[in-house]
């Protein structure tokens, strides 16, 4: 039996297993190929407050304005609280920020701004923090006598005992071998549910599999209706998703539609500064009505010398498709890039499932209420994680526990595998979820959503029969209820809120409530 089982190794599951490795025995389950989850993704940096100007309060403020009323205030300061914290420990790790060369600068590393910040709080690496971070978590975690790092194995069940106690997941190898790892304490550390769109900031992200596997345990799922789509994705429908920082935004880029006039000061006295569900929807509202494909982010104002100092990664890029962005605009299009939902979680990271936690975008901990603000991701996956790390160790005293019980899940090694089938119903659900569940959606566009997403389950629950149990099935089959629990969150919300738009509901109403769901709230497709 494992002590404490990691369900992903992003930015939160690595940064867990560090913070308990030192007294409990760790597996970590991650994916085999780089370019799968989003940490490594991720450009702009952390959130927190660094610099002497800036404050506590105003972190807060700034949190509670972007998530729209809907923000858990006691989650916000704590983990704004526990920002610095969590940077010092970054550095002590050798974590390479870029150091700020101004002789005048308050602090030693440069912090820049990012939509919804009031201030210039968001460390960074350059335009890649997160690459940064992964391989600074990883080189650590990697030689550590009490970690052991999995990449054989993807988790497709939540194990439990008779008490309702989590025990650990029921996995599959790559050849379709099922394995049972026993666990004390189980977290969920698997990413968010960008995947259930079409076009994504990530090449590759999760789909929400952690999320209803845990919600397969009865935890409850919480917030589903606020899925991010992030302004500013390279308009490349040849290539693969890349990101373009709000940093460029942050460092005075500006949005322009494709007759070259500038938009969002019309919109938002904050102006392309605007939280991110305000510039998404500004975005979306210009292409349909010049009817075009992208809109223009012009960041040539900036000395070329400092854009390639300040953004390499994306200035290399983009000269591989051939913009030059010291010199010309680039063609941007809003993509689906964070879940605000997740696994409801106190402040340890715990779910209403004994022995279950989930930290990271799989968990939803209150801090980005309808809407979350840039850079608060990495700081909510540092601060969680080392939070449930110290319950962890406080805790390390089992309960009472019984015999693993199977759960609806049985392998079936020897049966066809159905490669082609499942992806071809993945592009019919991420095709639902991405004209009727975006970034403006309406009552009877959910309607048929919900109704197209019930047919397609129960196709897949009836031809599935013939099929092994392997990897992308149960993804799939995931991927179908959580999609489907997601649009009732959004039909359940009878107003518009941070990031769900209802054309027919356009006003908030005045009692600010979370959604929470559970698995059997979902009718029979
Ligand atoms: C970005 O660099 O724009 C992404 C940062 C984030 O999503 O917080």
């Amino acid at each position: 039996m494992s002590d404490v089982l990691i369900i992903g190794g992003g930015v939160a599951g690595l940064t867990l297993a560090l913070s308990v490795a030192e007294q409990r025995q760790v597996v970590v389950l991650r994916p085999r190929h780089d370019h799968q989850g989003a940490s490594q993704w991720a450009q702009g940096g952390i959130a927190a407050v660094l610099s002497p100007q800036d404050d506590i309060d105003a972190h807060v403020a700034d949190t509670l304005a972007a998530g729209d009323g809907l923000c858990d205030p006691a989650a916000v300061r704590f983990t704004v609280t526990q920002g610095p914290a969590a940077i010092e420990w970054l550095l002590s790790l050798g974590m390479p920020f870029t150091p700020d060369t101004d002789p005048d600068a308050l602090y030693p590393y440069h912090l820049t701004r990012e939509g919804g910040h009031g201030a210039r709080r968001v460390i960074h690496a350059d335009d890649a923090t997160g690459r940064a971070l992964i391989d600074t978590l990883l080189a650590r975690a990697a030689g550590h006598p009490s970690i052991t790092l999995r990449d054989d194995l993807t988790a497709v069940h939540l194990a439990s005992d008779r008490h309702g106690n989590c025990r650990g997941a029921h996995c599959l190898t790559a050849s379709g071998e099922p394995l049972t790892l026993l666990a004390r304490d189980t977290v969920l550390a698997s990413g968010g549910a960008s995947g259930l769109y079409q076009h994504t900031t990530s090449p590759q992200p999760a789909c929400g599999e952690g999320m209803l596997m845990a919600a397969e345990l009865g935890a409850e799922l919480m917030n589903l209706e606020f899925q991010q789509f992030h302004p500013t994705c390279l308009y490349d429908p040849a290539g693969t998703p890349f990101l373009i920082s709000e940093a460029l935004r942050g460092e005075g880029g500006v949005l322009k539609n494709l007759a070259g006039q500038r938009f969002m000061p019309a919109i938002d006295p904050r102006g392309e500064l605007a939280p991110r569900d305000i510039v998404a929807r500004a975005i979306d509202a210009e292409m349909q009505r010049e009817a075009g494909h992208h809109v223009w982010l012009d960041i040539s104002h900036l000395d070329a010398a400092d854009i390639r100092r300040q953004f390499p990664t994306i200035h290399a890029h983009c000269l591989a498709c051939g913009i030059d962005i010291t010199q010309a605009p680039i063609p941007v299009v809003p993509a689906a890039h964070y879940s605000c939902g997740g696994i409801a979680t106190d402040l340890h990271g715990a779910s209403s499932v004994p022995h279950l936690y989930a930290i990271g975008e799989s968990a939803c901990t209150g801090l980005h209420g309808a809407n979350r603000m840039a850079s608060n991701s990495l700081l909510e996956c540092l601060v969680f994680a080392r939070a449930a790390a110290l319950h962890l160790l406080g805790s390390a005293t089992t309960s009472e526990s019984g015999a693993v019980e199977k759960g609806e899940w049985t392998a079936q090694a020897s049966a066809k595998r159905c490669p082609d089938w499942v992806a071809t119903r993945f592009a019919t659900l991420r095709q639902i979820m991405s004209r009727q569940v975006g970034i403006v959606r309406s009552d009877v566009g959910l309607a048929s959503a919900a109704e197209a997403l019930a047919e397609l389950e129960r196709g897949v629950r009836d031809e599935a029969r013939q099929y092994a149990h392997d990897i992308s099935l149960a993804r799939l089959q995931h991927a179908l209820r959580l999609a489907r629990l997601s649009v009732m969150a959004a039909r359940q919300r009878r107003e518009s809120r941070g990031l769900h738009f209802n054309r027919d509901c356009p006003e908030q109403t005045s009692q600010a409530a979370a959604s929470r769901l559970r698995l059997g709230d979902l009718p029979p497709a």
